[in-house]
């Protein structure tokens, strides 16, 4: 029972016009800590007891059974509860220190699945800042819905199909040159790419010749295939090297080319129950009546498919294979009229399970306040910049403390920890601006300032010799250590509200608040002085650096002990 039920449930007994789940939605959390943990106002109560709200908070004061708490007190219209200190603390550091890890898992999701659509980058075509964001994210609510009970399906849905693979080779065949390709993959390709694109203005026979390459392709042709497939290979190469850097594993590289063989499916569903409408020459479903103006385009005139057939396939299968829960697709907001309609056809096929079906969007990542932009240059290339981070973490360790043993591997977990930290507080919606100074430094809302708390409480404990004992009998009741006990607390309900609204900033909010809290506390009082609560004070931070650890393990950075 959380404490606002508890709470609620103690009201209630004396307010029986009440039951205690609306009680509990007047409960108010005061701002400052002298008007106790939570607070009752009585105004809405007034009309009903017919009494000034000062008389009822007053009368509520003395009938209430005040015995678990350190004291509940009537000031003006509000009752203020004041939790017992000593006796909560004993209780949340007896449950995180005997759960260890594991607090704060659930088992909400009883086993069921989920599937997350994440990262999905294009091949022949630069690792983007927002595959980068869908990877982080999508990681994260992997390990965040496993916490509270779910098996997850994390799905790679690469780009890897579509009319520009026949474009792509018709350049190659022009001007393409196979050991640049394998020195440098992506960019080489990415250069046909872009050359093909501006000579097909004055040779419009480019564009028929992919249209043919990309037919062959589609139909199994050996030569397209085999071209095909080196270019995937080689993009996946560098792909690879990134998720390793990250530290972030797939279940399934199962992307767009692997629905070419279930596409013929979607088409006879769609025609069996009558959903298609000829327009030029091309099939598309009308979805006016979900308030969508424009028809999902579902095969071209020339016989085509397209993104959306592909991602119905796609949908089809995860159901048919993993029986998802929910299917969550980390993806740009600049995508939403896609998943919109996605999710429309689905009604329209009659799946009930289309409302599971859940685009989870995000914000644009900036530089310099100004969008990224291949043509005027504004670009992020990652490999490097992920090398920077690391470099500078490295800096930073070398001068805090330059004798630590392991310092490349420090580096590397605060260097991609700072990248994914930053990426990961900030509200998904919002984007938000790239800048390594800000992510990588020590101080500020940043994964190495987290990192670094969690670091110095392992300090303290290896200077005290302290192993916590999950059956001691430990206590607190000063200010600064309530408001870490309280977080404590709190943690797995933050879980649970991360999940429910795909954030995983509410974490990463969580961490830093924490770790915040637990400076001031290291900040005000003497942690190691000799005395009868030096246990219970070293309870706390054992407590407090198995929950930082853990949060940071939810958004997928890690928690060295030194640094
Ligand atoms: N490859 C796409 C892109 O880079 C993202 C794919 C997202 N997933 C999906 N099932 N549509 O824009």
């Amino acid at each position: 029972m959380s404490n606002k039920q508890f709470v609620a449930q103690e009201i209630a007994k004396v307010l029986p016009d009440l039951d205690a789940a609306s009680i509990v939605k007047l409960l108010e959390q005061p701002k400052h800590a002298d008007m106790g943990d939570l607070a009752f106002p009585t105004f809405t109560l007034a009309k009903t007891l017919r009494k000034a709200p000062q008389a009822i908070a007053s009368e509520l004061v003395d009938q209430l059974d005040k015995s678990a708490f350190e004291k509940v007190e009537a000031v003006g219209p509000y009752l203020n509860f004041f939790f017992d200190k000593a006796g909560t603390s004993g209780q949340v550091l007896k449950q995180v220190l005997s759960a260890g890890p594991s607090y704060g898992q659930q088992d909400l999701g009883q086993g069921k699945n989920i599937v997350i659509d994440m990262s999905s980058p294009n091949i022949a075509k630069p690792f983007s800042i927002g595959h980068l964001r869908s990877t982080v994210i999508g990681d994260s609510l992997s390990n965040i819905f496993q916490k509270i009970g779910y098996q997850t399906v994390k799905v790679n849905h690469l780009g890897d199909w579509g009319k520009q693979f026949g474009l792509l080779i018709v350049a190659y065949k022009l001007w393409g040159d196979k050991a640049a390709v394998e020195a440098n993959p992506i960019s080489e390709l990415l250069k046909l790419y872009v050359r093909i694109n501006e000579e097909v203005t004055d040779h419009p026979e480019y564009d028929e010749e992919a249209r043919a390459w990309f037919l062959k392709l589609e139909n199994g042709d050996e030569e397209a295939t085999a071209l095909w497939q080196w270019f995937r290979d080689e993009s996946l190469v560098e792909f690879n090297r990134i998720y390793k850097e990250l530290d972030v594993t797939f279940d399934s590289f199962n992307g767009e080319a692997f629905y070419n063989d279930k596409m013929d499916e979607i088409i006879d569903l769609l025609t069996e129950k009558d959903l298609l409408t000829e327009s030029k020459g091309a099939q598309v479903v009308n979805l006016e009546k979900y308030g969508i103006e424009h028809p999902a385009l579902i095969k071209k005139s020339d016989g085509a498919t397209l993104y959306i057939t592909r991602d119905l396939a796609a949908a089809l299968y995860r159901k048919r294979n993993y029986d998802f829960a929910k299917a969550v697709y980390v993806v740009g907001q600049e995508q939403s009229a896609h998943f919109k309609q996605l999710k429309a056809v689905l009604a329209e096929m009659d799946y009930d399970w289309h409302d599971d079906v859940v685009h989870v969007a995000m914000g644009l990542v900036t530089k310099n306040g100004q969008k990224l932009s291949t043509r005027k240059g504004n670009v992020i290339l990652l490999e490097p910049t992920i090398q920077e981070a690391i470099s500078r973490a490295l800096t930073q360790i070398e001068s805090k403390n330059p004798n630590l043993a392991n310092k490349e591997e420090v580096a590397h977990a605060v260097g991609v920890g700072a990248i994914k930290f930053y990426d990961l507080k900030s509200d998904r919606l919002n984007g938000y601006d790239f800048d390594l100074d800000t992510m990588v430094s020590f101080e500020g809302e940043t994964g190495p300032y987290v990192q670094y708390a969690h670091a110095r409480i392992q300090s303290i404990l290896r200077k005290a010799d302290f192993t916590p004992d999950a059956a001691g009998n430990y206590q607190l009741a000063d200010a600064d250590s309530w408001e870490i006990i309280k977080l404590l607390q709190d943690f797995p309900r933050h879980i649970q509200r991360a999940a429910e609204l795909y954030e995983p900033s509410i974490i990463a909010k969580f961490a830093i608040n924490l770790a915040q809290h637990f400076n001031r506390y290291y900040a005000h009082v003497r942690i190691l002085e000799d005395n009868a609560e030096r246990p219970s004070r070293l309870a706390l931070c054992a407590a407090t650096a198995t929950v930082l650890k853990e949060a940071l393990g939810l958004l997928g950075v890690e928690a060295p002990d030194e640094m």
